[in-house]
């Protein structure tokens, strides 16, 4: 017998809203569907069964509406499911019953394949938030006037390993990078302009504790499907983006982030040596994010002017947002200072640095 449990409608629910909030009406049409047949107990019931179990914030956690909806867009991705992909963008919006009758059709039919799709958490690289990251990173260049050795935790794919060869336009507040560069990436932009200065990279690395091997074709078709299927500036940014991770081989390594951060940060002289992340530290158990801190902390006071240690994240809030913080830690001084409040997915930047 499934059920349909109150949390898990109430996710399908909130994510749907999400998706409307966050750019994407056609996901939210999908959701709609999806929650419609299994709320008459038909095959995404079933399909949800593993996260039956779970509270709000479990599902939440296991972010397992978006799982299905992942599926079905590989199926499209992949040239499967052609009467379905009739019904996805780029053609107009469908008919909500017509989407609802070919999704709940290939769920029956593929419901094996379905299933062991579900079984891993979706998986997301987004390149846009480099363009938060970006203003961090020049004021970071800007306050200490060294190189900078770069180190991403959770850096999925690792594409945004690369974030310096991106080519950026910030709004009315400039521009940076190189004009010519295959990733093109822009969105709004409030408040005074940033430091816009060159930045030097000495190092670049990354790791992940589940990797995405960006040259492995599943792996890849995986993560496009993660993006919402009307979102294609999304789709185009992350295929460029990853034509670009493959020809410079800038590829994450497999390491827990505790781990991987205890065996590699320090400061060192001459170069400002930087710990970043974005939208991974609430998926680390409070252990592990602890020890990081307390490296962080114990490491900042081995920094000196000149071989600082940098500390940049752009997280959420503790509380529920729409917005996330940009934050900035600089030893030798210490002190953590707000810079913005961005887009999640960086469509947007209010530029508000304190301090
Ligand atoms: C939502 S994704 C964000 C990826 C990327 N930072 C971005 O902004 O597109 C979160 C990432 O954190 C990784 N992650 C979760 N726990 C981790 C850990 N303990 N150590 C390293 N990476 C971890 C996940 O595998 C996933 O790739």
């Amino acid at each position: 017998m499934t059920s349909f449990t109150d949390a898990l409608d109430l996710a399908f629910t909130a994510q749907s809203r999400g998706c409307v909030i966050f750019g994407s009406p056609f996901s939210a049409l999908v959701l709609e569907a999806m929650q419609a047949d299994a709320r008459q107990g038909g095959v995404y019931a079933r399909l949800m069964q593993p996260f039956e179990d779970l509270d709000l914030d479990g599902v939440m956690q296991a972010a397992a509406p978006l799982r299905p909806l992942g599926w079905l867009h590989a199926l499209v991705l992949k040239g499967r499911a052609p009467r379905l992909a009739r019904l996805y963008p780029p053609n107009p919006a469908p008919d909500p019953e017509a989407l609802r009758a070919e999704i709940v059709r290939l769920a029956g039919d593929l419901y094996e394949e379905a299933e062991a799709f579900l079984t891993s958490p979706p998986q997301t690289n987004e390149v846009r938030r480099t363009l938060c990251l970006l203003p961090g990173f020049t004021t970071i260049a800007a306050e200490t006037c060294l190189p900078l050795r770069t180190f991403e935790i959770g850096a999925s794919a690792g594409l945004n390993l690369n974030w310096d060869r991106f080519h950026y336009r910030l709004g009315e507040a400039g521009q940076w990078g190189d004009p010519a560069s295959p990733v093109q990436i822009s969105g709004d932009w409030t408040g005074a302009p940033p430091p816009l200065g060159p930045v030097e990279i000495t190092t670049r690395r990354g790791c992940d504790i589940a990797p995405v091997d960006v040259r492995d074709t599943d792996q890849a078709l995986r993560l496009q499907a993660f993006i919402w299927a009307d979102q294609t500036e999304r789709m185009v940014r992350l295929r460029a983006a990853m034509a670009l991770a493959i020809d410079q081989s800038a590829l994450p390594e497999q390491a827990d982030a505790a781990d991987w951060v205890e065996a590699n940060l320090r400061p060192q002289k001459g170069v400002t040596t930087v710990l970043y992340h974005s939208v991974m530290w609430r998926y680390m158990p409070e252990a592990t994010r602890a020890r990081i801190a307390a490296h962080m902390a114990k490491m900042g006071e081995a920094a000196a002017p000149d071989a600082p240690l940098a500390w940049l994240s752009m997280e959420p809030p503790p509380h529920m947002s729409t917005r996330m913080d940009l934050e900035l830690t600089l030893w030798p001084k210490g002190g953590l200072r707000r810079l913005a409040q961005v887009h999640p997915h960086g469509a947007a930047v209010d530029w508000s640095p304190e301090g």
